[in-house]
């Protein structure tokens, strides 16, 4: 019931929608609402503030699925309320997951699908904890079964591994030891492991597709590289994929390069279905070469309304609707429709880059040729800098972000555009006009800008 005496706030037919309760007050920000509101009142209230978000289409900093076909969009509304951990109530979804991860042990190359095991994940960062997970138990049991010490356990990868790593070498104790970038080596390369891995670690971890800069780590010399580590110590150091982006990119666009399951050594790989695997977020995957490789003992088997669940996740509930969208890609699109989509989005990237390179101002650092993603510098010292320009572009409605490199380069700066489904070459040329009268606005500055983060809008 609503209880104000005021006759706006009744609902009547005749209430205008921006005149009625709701819309007359300021909405409640940090104390609880009293009383309820229509909920028209309530959609419109909320619907016109993310008004001021971004345009998710144009959002270049993002590497999620912003567009998918109208018949997924069916399937999506008709399945959200499906709860992914019901599986003893929605079998049929939990067959599917396994399709799913069945399918892509397939698509990855592992050498008997019937012996790889998976789960789907909200995304790459509990797939990855899982990864991680899976390689720690595994150390910790070998060394105790051999009557050794399990308390310092470390996990070696390169300084540009993206933050779900600390996150993870964090939350379960483990060391992380990071091998520096530079511009020598702006990844993880074989030759600098063996002064990193020693008896305690507990695996290393391969980027297919470096946040920063969209490049793949050489899975294969890594791997080459551990195999002459153990020849010459007796070390048996596996590899987990952070196939984030590229996991959904190399097998269609360059399944010449040698980096999952036809590796021995690379025991299991992760990857954002809601990446370049296609489908809205939030949905990843995690996938074992063999059972051996996931310890039985991290399987929980979950009693819930009178089945028997396995399950290997940090969360319970989670929706459903995502396994079936990517298992809605997989049938719509199959090997040759997913390698004609990334090849559009590899296009159109690479298209963006030669239009970058060919602009006095930039150096380009990745050209869309690995994951489908273009970073750029400075080619000299301006008297602008690219955050100025990321405004300015955020201006004509782009979303491209600027940021310094991590670590070693840290006072390098770049800008990146991630190229997704969706996006043109028309799209691209719009940005690169954009783009240059951006950048002749700013060659005429004689002197740097006042600070424009000293604007702070909306908040
Ligand atoms: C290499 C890499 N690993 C892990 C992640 C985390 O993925 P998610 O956002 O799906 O949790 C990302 C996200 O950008 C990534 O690029």
């Amino acid at each position: 019931m609503i209880s104000s005496d005021d006759p706006l706030d009744q609902p009547l037919a005749v209430n205008p929608m921006f005149a009625r309760g709701g819309e007359r007050v300021e909405l409640p920000t940090t104390k609880f609402p009293e009383l309820p509101m229509l909920p028209d009142t309530a959609y419109q209230l909320i619907h016109d503030e993310v008004m001021l978000d971004g345009n998710a289409r144009l959002n270049f900093a993002t590497f999620v699925t912003t567009w998918m076909d109208d018949a997924a969009n069916r399937l999506y509304a008709e399945t959200y309320d499906k709860n992914m951990i019901d599986k003893d109530e929605y079998p049929k979804t939990a067959e599917i997951e396994q399709r799913c991860w069945q399918l892509l042990g397939d698509l990855w190359n592992a050498p008997n699908v019937d012996n790889v095991i998976g789960t789907s994940t909200v995304g790459s960062s509990e797939a990855c904890m899982l990864g991680g997970l899976a390689m720690k138990r595994r150390w910790q049991q070998a060394r105790k079964q051999a009557g050794k010490d399990t308390s310092k356990p470390n996990m070696v990868m390169s300084s540009a591994v993206q933050v779900v790593w600390e996150k993870f070498c964090n939350y379960w104790d483990v060391e992380m030891r990071l091998v520096p970038i530079s511009e020598e080596f702006p990844c993880l390369h074989g030759s600098q492991l063996a002064d990193m891995v020693d008896e305690n670690t507990i695996g290393v971890v391969a980027i297919m597709g470096v946040t920063y800069t969209g490049v793949y780590e050489p899975v294969q010399e890594i791997c080459q590289a551990l195999d002459q580590i153990e020849a010459t110590t007796g070390l048996d150091i596996p590899v987990h994929v952070d196939g984030a982006s590229g996991a959904f990119i190399a097998p269609f666009l360059q399944p010449d390069i040698v980096w999952d399951f036809r590796l021995e050594r690379v025991h299991s790989i992760s990857a954002s279905g809601h990446k370049y695997g296609l489908v809205y977020p939030g949905v990843g995957w995690v996938v074992w070469r063999s059972t051996e490789y996931l310890p039985e003992d991290l399987i929980f088997k979950v009693s819930y309304l009178g089945g028997s669940m396995p399950t290997f996740a940090l969360n319970f509930s989670r929706p459903g609707a995502q396994v079936l969208l990517q298992y809605f890609n997989f049938l719509r699109l199959g090997r040759e429709g997913y390698t004609l989509v990334q090849q559009a989005s590899m296009n159109a990237a690479k298209h963006l880059a030669a239009g970058l390179a060919a602009m006095d101002a930039f150096e380009v650092i990745a050209d869309g040729s690995d994951i489908p993603v273009v970073a750029w510098k400075l080619a000299k010292p301006v008297v602008w800098t690219l955050p100025e320009l990321s405004r300015l572009l955020r201006a004509a409605g782009w979303l491209v972000p600027a940021y310094p490199l991590p670590d070693n380069l840290a006072e390098q700066w770049v800008m990146r555009v991630v190229v997704r489904n969706g996006v043109t070459i028309d799209m691209m040329d719009d940005m690169l006009a954009d783009m240059n009268k951006s950048v002749s606005w700013l060659n005429q500055l004689t002197q740097p800008l006042p600070d424009l983060n000293e604007i702070h809008y909306h908040h």
